[in-house]
């Protein structure tokens, strides 16, 4: 459903140079599935997510949904960063609210907020600001706020690296639940190998620094397990073991690229 066409990204440096973040990526996420992208600290996932997102345009190449390009496909996406992107001056009923009230929606609408921060066990803190949860709440309060806007697309950037890990892993199946109830294409990206294999339908695994690029998908195959039995099997440590290996080869550079850092004069 989106697909990644010859995408490149370089940001503007002082003096007109410019920092080559991203090349030659090609890549295809399925609609309806779990997909997970991982890589090493600076490979450009953030990057990759804001471009997804609408929110960083590419250098060359482009994103098409549905095979249209995105801005005219018309699919709502939303995406949620690692620090949430909550408002602290706002109550968790308004945070719920800002992507309705942003597109002036009305009465009806609005009130869908509210189901999902009752569904999500946050109605008795509607009243309360982000400093007054947990790390957990916060984390749920920004899908709901994300949800509420009712997006096709779900892009996450590291959403539970700061819980620890049994929150990590309550995070983890809620999203799951949320995903098994209403049609959404979720791409997240993760530092974790475990939460890859236990979450992802296919694991898009990054290489490479300045530029980063997808070096290989992996899909995970779960032969009709939970997820939980899943991951208590020797075919999850298996998964593990192989994402391991495949982040810690080196990729070889990919054509045309030169030097390990491209800074060319515009
Ligand atoms: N605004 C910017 N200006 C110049 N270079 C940038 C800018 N933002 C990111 N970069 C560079 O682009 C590359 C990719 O950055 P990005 O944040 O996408 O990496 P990442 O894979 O998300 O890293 P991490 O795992 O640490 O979050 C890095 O080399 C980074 O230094
Ligand atoms: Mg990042």
């Amino acid at each position: 459903m989106v697909e990644l066409k010859g995408l490149s990204l370089a940001y503007p440096l002082p003096r007109k140079r410019l920092a080559t973040a991203l090349g030659h990526i090609d890549a295809r996420f399925e609609k309806d599935r779990f997909s997970l992208i991982i890589g090493p600290s600076g490979c450009g996932k953030t990057s990759l997510i804001k471009i997804m997102a609408g929110l960083l345009k590419p250098g060359t190449g482009k994103v098409l949904i549905r095979g249209e390009e995105a801005q005219e496909a018309g699919v709502k996406r939303a995406v949620i960063f690692q620090d949430f992107g909550l408002l602290p001056w706002k109550t968790v009923q308004a945070n719920a609210e800002l992507p309705l009230r942003i597109a002036h929606a009305k009465e009806p609408e609005r009130k869908r907020a509210a189901l999902l921060l009752e569904k999500f066990g946050l109605l008795p803190f509607a009243k309360r600001y982000p400093h007054q949860l947990s790390g957990g709440m916060k984390q749920r309060l920004a899908i709901v706020r994300a949800l509420a806007a009712q997006p096709e697309i779900l892009l996450m950037d590291e959403p539970f690296s700061s819980l620890d890990a049994l929150t990590r892993e309550d995070a983890q199946d809620f999203l799951l639940s949320v995903k098994e109830e209403q049609a959404l294409t979720v791409i997240m990206v993760t530092h974790s190998i475990e939460e890859a294999v236990y979450l992802a339908d296919s694991v898009y695994v990054m290489t490479g620094k300045n530029p980063g690029t997808i070096q290989t998908c992996i899909t995970v195959s779960r032969n009709g397990l939970s997820r939980a039995l899943f991951r208590e099997g020797r075919e999850f440590r298996e998964y593990c073991a192989l994402l391991r290996n495949t982040l810690k080869k080196t990729p070889e550079p990919p054509p045309g690229f030169q030097g390990k850092r491209q800074q060319e004069e515009a």
